[in-house]
């Protein structure tokens, strides 16, 4: 087909902007062709631009060259057309599209650009693999739904800017080529040219940079930024994020909620969506304690029963076996659901047994009795007795796990979270903020056979605890919190460590020894001995924010070109094996798969 250029045309309107308001009007719109109806007679197009979709129409009274032209569009065409802005007939007002009252009757249509035939349907349903899409993301980025996420995305980034701007913070870049940066994945390396054999890591987040900033004397830091972490990828996750990178001087973990929640406030409110501050606060503790996790989703209860002083004592093996080597007895009461099938608890248990549990008993709390495969262990007495403790009625169900701690935890946290969805506990709009306080500091690797730190090595442990880094680093605990909405972390941080000796005996207890922390992070204890303030801050994950406000469940639908589960960007196909003339410049010799 012959193309036309785009000479002296320009955009009156976006394909989304025109109402019945506009009718009457000239315009010039341009885009692409979603759709093509040719009725003999009339030609019909949807055409397409980020903005929206708007019905054009052609007809050879009122413009014979451009009726012509038309009929050799097809799907995914780029166009410009000069027309007027022509109320529908009533009987085809389309109400699903916000141009449906209205088409543009075309004078002039120009082609710019064809197309060929698109690998799958541009439009919001599509039952194409995502692996495709992924491979096609330009076509897949044309779909309503996504250019929807990312004009929020967008929305949500200018907020951002906004509010840290009024609230005196400074926009500082920090370096990407750059030392390691713990934060508990892999790094990704690159291999230096000029310095043979010397590696920069990627940073996994700016935390060290922006602790010197603050030793720098720049007060209060943000930044929005790209971080870089090797690890296993899930729904939530991607191995290159945007984090919202936020740092402040002489802070308390208050100052820094002080500061967030008005900030989430105005992301919110991008959509329309008003919170309530301030948010909820939950040691890490009790957070485990009632909900077997440091995340949990508050928007249902089933909080856990603690049934270990019940069963002190008890010569019931499994209860007595857990509570012997420290574990509990735990349960949830679940309202009404003391007819649960063979069937639903088996599935229930097959829940539990994924995180560890051996197995699951149950109690039915019923009108005169109750029944379970506990009676003829620990007797009638006993259960009911667990029955009271959480004030069960008539209709309830007891789902019982022994075990470790953590194994508790865990295997009951995953049971309450799959009761509270099959029993729709949740009410899937309410927004449930948590800030989890009072994390521990340490905690025990046991295949490193050592502490690491539960944050990061730079997080403040609290002012009471400080004497025990050495003696006892399990008790520590650290002035670091998470902001967690829905069940999901959607940031994490800490008050920071200002002090050089206590930032050395941390490092001691994770097993760093001096020679290798002055390797590490020679640099950042150097800059702490020069007039280090308290410093605290936090970094929100935004990629997570933009997908729980777009209504997505996938992180990649935020993203607009991200990589797969198995961190590949099928579209650019990378990684790929490089040449061989570049390894010989980089001194890198490749020894073959380690797999
Ligand atoms: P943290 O490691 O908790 O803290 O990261 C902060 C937030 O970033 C998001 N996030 C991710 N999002 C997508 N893909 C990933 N792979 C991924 N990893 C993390 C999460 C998380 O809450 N330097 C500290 C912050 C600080 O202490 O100030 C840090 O990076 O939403």
């Amino acid at each position: 087909m012959e193309l036309d250029s785009l000479s002296s045309l320009e955009r009156s309107h976006h394909c989304g902007a025109l109402t019945a308001e506009h009718a009457g009007q000239a315009v010039v719109l341009m885009g692409w062709v979603a759709r093509r109806r040719d009725m003999g007679h009339l030609i019909f197009i949807d055409l397409r631009d980020r903005e929206g979709i708007t019905q054009i129409l052609f007809n050879p009274d009122h413009a014979a060259a451009a009726h012509q032209k038309a009929k050799g569009l097809r799907s995914e065409f780029v166009v410009a057309l000069r027309g007027q802005v022509v109320r529908r007939d009533p009987g085809t007002v389309n109400p699903a599209i916000s141009t449906g009252d209205v088409e543009v009757l075309v004078s002039e249509l120009c082609v710019l650009n064809e197309a060929k035939t698109p690998p799958f349907p541009i439009e919001d349903e599509i039952a194409t693999s995502e692996d495709l899409r992924l491979k096609y993301r330009y076509l897949d980025l044309r779909r309503a739904r996504l250019a929807r996420n990312f004009k929020l995305r967008h929305q949500i980034t200018m907020a951002v800017r906004r509010v840290m701007d009024a609230q005196g913070f400074y926009e500082i870049e920090t370096p990407f080529l750059t030392k390691s940066t713990p934060e508990g994945a892999r790094d990704y390396l690159v291999p230096s040219r000029l310095q043979t054999g010397s590696f920069y890591a990627l940073p996994q987040s700016p935390q060290i940079f922006k602790q010197l900033l603050m030793v720098a004397g720049m007060d209060k830091y943000f930044q929005i930024v790209r971080c870089f972490r090797d690890e296993d990828l899930r729904a939530d996750r991607q191995p290159e994020f945007t984090q919202v990178d936020i740092e402040m001087s002489f802070a308390q973990p208050e100052t820094v909620f002080r500061m967030i929640e008005p900030l989430i406030t105005e992301i919110f409110a991008v959509k329309g969506t008003a919170i309530q501050t301030p948010f909820q606060r939950l040691p890490y503790r009790d957070a485990l304690e009632r909900y077997g996790s440091d995340k949990p989703d508050l928007r249902f209860g089933l909080e856990f029963v603690d049934f270990s002083g019940l069963f002190a004592g008890t010569d019931f093996p499994p209860f007595q076996n857990a509570l012997e080597a420290g574990g509990q007895v735990k349960g949830i009461r679940v309202p009404g659901c003391a007819g649960y099938s063979r069937k639903q608890l088996d599935d229930l248990t097959a829940v539990a047994r994924v995180f560890g549990a051996n197995t699951m008993a149950y109690v039915r709390v019923l009108e005169n009795e109750v029944q379970s495969p506990l009676l003829k262990n620990l007797g009638e007495a006993k259960c009911r007795e667990m029955a009271e403790a959480p004030q069960a009625r008539p209709g309830d169900l007891l789902l019982i796990i022994s075990g470790s701690r953590k194994v508790v935890a865990e295997s009951l946290g995953a049971v309450r979270l799959q009761v509270g969805k099959q029993e729709k506990l949740i009410d899937s709009k309410a927004l449930s903020f948590l800030w989890v306080t009072d994390f521990p500091m340490f905690e025990y690797d046991a295949t490193e056979k050592r502490y690491v730190a539960c944050h990061h090595p730079f997080t403040s442990p609290t002012d009471e605890d400080l004497d025990k880094i050495v003696s006892n680093p399990g008790d520590v605990r650290a002035k670091a919190y998470d902001l967690v909405l829905n069940g999901m972390e959607i940031g994490g941080g800490s008050v920071r460590i200002h002090r050089q000796d206590v930032q050395a005996a941390v490092f001691r207890a994770l097993g760093l020894s001096e020679e290798e922390a002055r390797l590490r992070f020679g640099f950042f204890l150097e800059a702490l001995e020069y007039g280090t303030p308290p410093h605290g801050g936090i970094a929100l994950g935004l990629d997570r924010i933009v997908m729980l406000l777009a209504g997505e469940n996938s992180i990649r639908d935020v993203i607009a070109f991200p990589k797969t589960a198995r961190a590949v960007d099928l579209m650019a196909e990378c990684p790929t094996p490089v040449d061989q003339k570049q390894l010989d410049e980089l001194g890198i010799r490749f020894l073959g798969r380690l797999d």
